[in-house]
């Protein structure tokens, strides 16, 4: 998606060889009309499919999600990361292990809201290790959804989570692929540097 590549080399900030802050547009700030954009771009790609929810994880995939959800007409549900003072029973749950913060987080789901009928999108912000998308494949299984693919605005290809996501048999589409962040320089996969 060349406006989000635009995007990313515009307003991203490169902190590390391997992280990219990205606030302005996807962890803090939202701008509505590109995240439509997003959302269109996530329908356009799994148009066809017979996808009955989206599922993301709180709280930068909601944005996204949301957006993909309007444009394809299907509700979006959220797994939470920190238990809920009114989710507490008919849970599914999963350990989501983050390498970036070294630090293992629960993450749930109602059983309420996705069941063996679904069809299942898995939307994110960010695709690095790929633990958190690991976590969201979990829950779904656990409902005994089926599972259509997996949609990232922003993948680090640099990093695991692609290839072991696609070693299981799952479709992983991504609107951005950064090849790399060394030297404080932002470049896309097939791509010369910018
Ligand atoms: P993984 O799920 O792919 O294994 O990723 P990891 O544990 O490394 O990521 C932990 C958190 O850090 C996630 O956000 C993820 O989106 C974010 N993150 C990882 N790499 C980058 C990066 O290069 N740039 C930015 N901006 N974020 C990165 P989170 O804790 O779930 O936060 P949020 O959803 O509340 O924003
Ligand atoms: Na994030
Ligand atoms: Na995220």
């Amino acid at each position: 998606m060349e406006s989000l590549k635009q995007k990313i080399l515009t307003e991203g900030k490169v902190l590390s060889d391997s992280v990219v802050k990205v606030d302005s547009f996807l962890n803090h700030q939202v701008d509505p009309a590109f995240m439509h954009a997003i959302g269109e771009a996530f329908a356009s790609h799994f148009a066809g499919s017979n996808i009955t929810k989206i599922l993301t994880l709180e709280s930068s995939g909601i944005a996204p999600a949301v957006m993909t959800g309007l444009c394809m007409d299907v509700p979006v549900i959220f797994a939470r990361k920190r238990k809920s003072l009114t989710l507490n029973e008919g849970l599914y749950s999963a350990d989501v292990y983050s390498y970036t913060k070294e630090e293992t987080n629960q993450i749930s789901l109602s059983d309420d809201y996705i069941t063996s009928e679904d069809t299942i999108l898995i939307i994110d912000d960010i695709l690095a290790n790929g633990q958190a998308a690991l976590g969201l494949v979990d829950l779904t299984e656990q409902a005994g959804a089926a599972l259509e693919g997996i949609g990232i605005v922003v993948e680090k290809g640099f990093q695991k989570g692609k290839a072991m996501l696609s070693d299981r048999g799952i479709r992983v589409e991504s609107l951005a692929t950064i090849a790399s962040l060394k030297n404080g320089r932002i470049t896309f996969e097939n791509e010369e540097a910018i």
